[in-house]
């Protein structure tokens, strides 16, 4: 019997699930008293009474077996660690710079870099600053400038590069504030603050063009650089038969350095790196990270952290990996759209976002929308979010409020963590959700502290007086 060949359209999970963490389901009425005991704020749930966690993919992912057999051989020493070694020469392979900083994460590396580089009146441009990074930009005296293309800011506008900065008005930035007040440019790939959209290598080429030709320094912020190559590979022609690898190569040799938590597409539950080609600067770095961190060669990891990272790196770029990945989030947007909740579109690498300004006309941004969506749907259903609005932007360096320029609920999925089936109770949770929004109503902040709000912040709901 001659059988024809059948490509299946359902795109499977790329691996076999050993180890399993079980999930306890709770009921509405024990996660409305864990709400209220947690000040209304989802970061001071316990996890356990959680169904399914999309607060972050940061440090959530699921390690493969490989990943564990390197950790279980690592060298701990304190200087000098083959662990170092292996995690020193991936990162070096990968992203082609010369000085490799380990740290303990993401922020522990924008730490090091602000302050270094970054002092009272420069301007630090990005496409949107994360907010670790806008906090570190911010503590330094400096101000973190946000540049991401108009089309960006259009939230269901279709288009492949919605990360994209607008290179004219960087160019306009420099022209009117002067290079030396502007001591780095930075590109956040892809762009988390700003919808999870990638940035197109035509984009991180015209960024480094104009970066070098003021002599200006270029860093990329890289803690999904994976994601980017994949979208660069499938969204820009000229990459289509590029490898992902050569790709993310491509869009790190046309920076000077990038800020990595490598607990996203490092595929590890900490750690990060700050990696430069600037020797002088690598000095004073260092001598900062012995100081805030540890020793050079482990910088705030263990070596089995080390190890995890210098596999997870490669794995992150595996593309049948990455096709599942952008897949779910992508099948999720097609679930939502279908029943004509706004979501940001496309769908981005890491996360989908809700657009719940426009879900909840009737709640000003400042009585916090997404804050009372994402609140909904703990409540609903167990799902934990998170708001991208203007609790988490809204409060200004001098105490006032305004409203953040979106209010959002991202859903970030963990990497290798959930299934379809996962993937199906959240769309039928969120869909059901919408058909009761109108029951939802604001939200008032009763403590908070200067820096980093949403962290911390204990807040109330606003009595219904419609
Ligand atoms: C774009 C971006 N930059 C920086 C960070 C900070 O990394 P970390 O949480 O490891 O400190 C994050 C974390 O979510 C991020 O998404």
């Amino acid at each position: 019997m001659q059988l024809s060949e059948f490509r299946p359209k359902t795109i499977v999970e790329p691996f076999r699930i050993r180890s399993v963490e079980p999930i306890s389901f709770s009921t509405m009425p024990t996660r409305k008293k864990a709400l209220e005991k947690a000040g209304y704020n989802p970061f001071l749930l316990p996890a356990r009474d959680v169904i399914i966690d999309l607060l972050t993919d940061s440090g959530t992912g699921a390690m493969s077996s490989r990943q564990w057999a390197g950790m279980i051989a690592s060298d701990e020493s304190y200087a000098g660690a083959s662990s170092f070694y292996r995690f020193e020469s991936a990162v070096k392979e990968i992203t082609g710079f010369k000085h490799i900083i380990p740290t303990h994460q993401g922020r522990a590396a924008e730490h090091i870099l602000f302050s270094n580089i970054a002092q009272k009146g420069d301007i630090i441009p990005n496409n949107s600053h994360f907010d670790t990074t806008r906090a570190h930009v911010e503590n330094q005296g400096a101000e973190a400038r946000d540049l991401v293309s108009l089309e960006g800011l259009d939230l269901e506008m279709i288009l492949p590069f919605k990360g994209d900065m607008n290179l004219k008005a960087l160019e306009a930035l420099i022209e009117s504030e002067g290079r030396e007040n502007i001591p780095a440019i930075m590109l956040t790939v892809t762009n988390n603050s700003g919808g999870g959209q990638p940035v197109s290598m035509a984009n991180i080429r015209g960024v480094s063009e104009i970066a070098r030709s003021h002599n200006i320094p270029f860093y990329l912020d890289a803690c999904r650089f994976a994601e980017n190559s994949w979208f660069i590979k499938t969204r820009e022609k000229a990459y289509a038969n590029t490898s992902i690898i050569d790709i993310a190569q491509e869009m790190f040799g046309y920076a000077d350095g990038c800020t990595m938590s490598a607990k996203k597409d490092g595929m590890s539950n900490i750690g990060g790196f700050l990696a430069l080609n600037d020797d002088e600067l690598a000095t004073r770095c260092r001598s900062m990270e012995i100081l805030t961190e540890g020793f050079p060669t482990y910088g705030g990891m263990a070596g089995y952290d080390m190890e995890a990272i210098a596999c997870g790196l490669y794995e992150a770029l595996d593309e049948d990996y990455l096709h599942y990945r952008i897949r779910s989030i992508e099948y999720l947007g097609e679930k939502l759209i279908k029943a004509g909740i706004p979501i940001v579109q496309p769908t981005g690498g890491h996360a989908l976002y809700i657009n719940a300004r426009a879900m909840l006309p009737h709640i000003p941004p400042l009585q916090y929308p997404a804050w009372s969506l994402q609140n909904g749907l703990y409540l609903l259903g167990g799902i934990r979010g998170v708001e991208i609005g203007t609790v988490m932007f809204g409060l200004q360096p001098d105490g006032s409020e305004k409203p953040a320029v979106q209010d959002l609920v991202r859903l970030a999925f963990p990497r290798r963590v959930y299934t379809q089936s996962h993937v199906d109770y959240i769309a039928e949770i969120v869909i059901n959700l919408y058909a009761q929004r109108n029951s939802l109503t604001g939200y008032r902040i009763i403590e908070q502290t200067p820096v980093l709000r949403h962290f911390t912040a204990k807040l109330e709901p606003i009595p219904d007086t419609r």
